[in-house]
């Protein structure tokens, strides 16, 4: 049975598409202190408990259905996190601080037997789990939406951390020149600076690729630079469309052709199902 925290509903209806497993509908009720309560129906055999952390909200409704299931009868818990929350926080950045990812893995560990996550901001955080993790690589669904035809493509990385994801999505749509820029930040202001490569990107249709869009400062920065250079036109694409406050006007504004995500988090531009990647290693 395959159970959804509120957040996550569609991914979650796409997955027990793709696995024939059925769908549960939780119920929910709040107390008079404004904690939650949920309820879901019994289970008979293996609970999927699906939930994208994207709020400390959604991370508390995703331990509650862990241990709900549980007493509802599952026999094993599979806890897929098509989006991780504070996985960006994986180490501790001064003195003081929390590894916010290892924090977050840690509560989520007791109450499952595995985990499934897609595309975490490291690899190296699959480690911070109790329990077994398979850290699935979802970036290639993200050709699908691409349009037919594409001007000699270049499929571009803002930043040399996420050039992985850009091959991935060349490599799915199957042609197409990889590059990527460099970028710093500057964490005080949260400014982005990025440095172009050399790659010609003039009259070329360009994809830039990244594993998530936030505040939309790194892709509206490199947007600013290829659109100095001539482009045809330019796709944004992104695995976790979290978009955050003006981040999507910003993206508008930039001048792009069309901004492409998937589902891990659903938003307008989630036009794609992480969900097949998913149910490949349920
Ligand atoms: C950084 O390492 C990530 O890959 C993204 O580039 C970053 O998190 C995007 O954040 P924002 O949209 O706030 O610039």
């Amino acid at each position: 049975m395959i159970v959804s925290t509120s957040d996550s509903q569609a991914v979650a209806a796409a997955l027990a598409e793709a696995t024939g497993d059925s769908l549960a509908e939780t119920a929910y009720e709040r107390f008079p202190d404004g904690e939650l309560l949920v309820e879901v129906p019994p289970v008979d055999g293996r609970a999927v408990v699906v939930g994208s952390t994207i709020s400390s909200d959604a991370h508390l409704e995703l331990l509650l259905l862990q241990d709900a299931v549980r007493e509802a009868g599952a026999d094993e818990v599979v806890t897929v996190l098509p989006y991780m929350g504070y996985a960006r926080q994986d180490e501790a950045f001064s003195e003081g601080q929390p590894v916010s990812a290892r924090a977050v893995a840690r509560a989520i560990s007791p109450t499952t037997d595995r985990v499934v996550a897609v595309n975490l901001h490291e690899p190296a955080i699959a480690d911070f789990f109790d329990v077994p993790v398979d850290a699935v690589d979802a970036a290639g669904v993200l050709a699908d939406p691409l349009p037919s035809a594409l001007e000699s493509p270049v499929f571009l990385s803002p930043d040399e951390g996420a050039i992985d994801l850009a091959e991935t999505v060349r490599d799915a749509r199957g042609e197409g020149a990889v590059d990527y820029f460099e970028k710093d930040r500057d964490y005080d202001t949260g400014a982005v600076t990025i440095t172009p490569s050399e790659v010609d990107v003039s009259d070329r249709d360009v994809v830039v690729v990244d594993d998530i869009v936030a505040t939309g400062s790194t892709m509206s920065e490199a947007i600013a630079i290829l659109q100095e250079r001539g482009p045809n036109r330019v796709f944004v694409a992104t695995v976790h469309p979290l978009f955050v406050g003006n981040a999507r006007s910003k993206l508008a504004n930039a001048g792009v052709e069309a901004v492409l995500g998937t589902d891990t988090i659903e938003r307008a531009v989630s036009r794609t199902s992480v969900a097949p990647v998913i149910a490949e290693v349920l």
